[in-house]
């Protein structure tokens, strides 16, 4: 039996896959009525909320031609102590492909290793790449090929950021963060983009990051794994992007945000509901790009 095609990390996989698997989500949101997953089932498994994720990994499934079951972390046995690679072997009985959104990057990976089916990371406490699939797709909509564009990060280094530092290197831009020395992306995936060739800056000032920024991107401040955390809030207020950063920006940069949105935390509302925000089409390009990503996993 040949390895199965998982979707882990962006740095897992060369420009040129991801570049098919954005070509095909791109030929699927233009109509290509193809059907790949006829018959196929994926198995999504939720230990954390989710909107997006749930609902466009379920639509993209069902237009695709195939099913899903949805488990929540409460519901399985692995809450009573069964291990993730058991569950891995025996949900590879039943269904052709397990997606898993969960607050430890390790039961992603014991997962995958134990799976003889395509495990997808559907966001973990490190990384998020099904979401930069759809953020790459829309800016090239909007602004061409992002390849040697500058894009900018303003706020937190959390989990999204570092999904941002493996895109840079994969499809080839800048990626300059703006942050506080205190939550700056973690040490490995700077040192990963460093071996790796990437271009990638990190400054305190956020105006220096989002200068002649092609798109500024930011998240909420307290990610679903972090728990609350009020001092984040005094830590990260200069990184909040409004009018005023955008200004620093290119006039025509586009302002992505992968939702859910914190307005007058990380973002004010007169960006991410002015001109330049681009959120709506972002989000609907989950859909889009999921398909690409269960495309590559599961199909022809
Ligand atoms: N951006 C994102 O992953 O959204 P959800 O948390 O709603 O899935």
């Amino acid at each position: 039996m040949s390895a199965p095609r998982h979707f882990l990390d962006l740095k897992d996989y060369d420009g040129a896959a991801l570049r098919r698997i954005l070509d095909r989500a791109l030929a699927f949101k233009a109509g290509d009525p193809d059907r790949p997953l006829e018959g196929k089932t994926l198995a999504m498994i939720f230990e954390q909320p989710s909107t997006r994720t749930r609902v466009s990994f379920e639509v993209a499934m069902r237009q695709l031609g195939g099913h899903v079951i949805v488990l929540s972390g409460q519901e399985t046995q692995v809450k009573r102590g069964e291990s993730w690679a058991d569950t891995a072997r025996v949900l590879s009985r039943y269904v052709d492909a397990i997606m898993i959104r969960t607050d430890n990057h390790d039961k992603l990976t014991e997962l995958a290793a134990n799976a003889e089916v395509p495990v997808i990371n559907g966001l973990t406490d490190r990384s998020h790449p099904c979401q930069l699939m759809a953020d790459v797709m829309t800016f090239e909509e909007r602004r061409g090929a992002i390849a040697g564009k500058r894009i900018a990060w303003s706020g937190d280094g959390n989990n999204v950021a570092t999904s941002w530092i493996h895109a840079a290197a994969r499809f080839d831009f800048d990626f300059a963060v703006g942050c506080p020395p205190e939550r700056r992306p973690p040490a490995d995936a700077l040192a990963w983009a460093e071996a790796n060739g990437a271009r990638v800056s990190v400054h305190d000032d956020p105006a220096a990051a989002v200068s002649d920024a092609h798109a500024v991107v930011t998240d909420v401040w307290v990610s679903m794994n972090d728990g609350g955390e009020s001092s984040r809030h005094n830590l990260l207020a200069p990184y909040r992007v409004d009018e005023r950063l955008m200004a620093e920006a290119r006039p025509d940069a586009i302002f992505l945000h992968c939702l859910p949105a914190h307005r007058g935390e990380e973002v004010a509302g007169a960006v991410i509901d002015g001109p330049q925000s681009v959120v709506w089409d972002e989000a609907e390009n989950r859909l889009h790009a999921q398909k690409g990503i269960l495309a590559w996993c599961l199909g022809r």
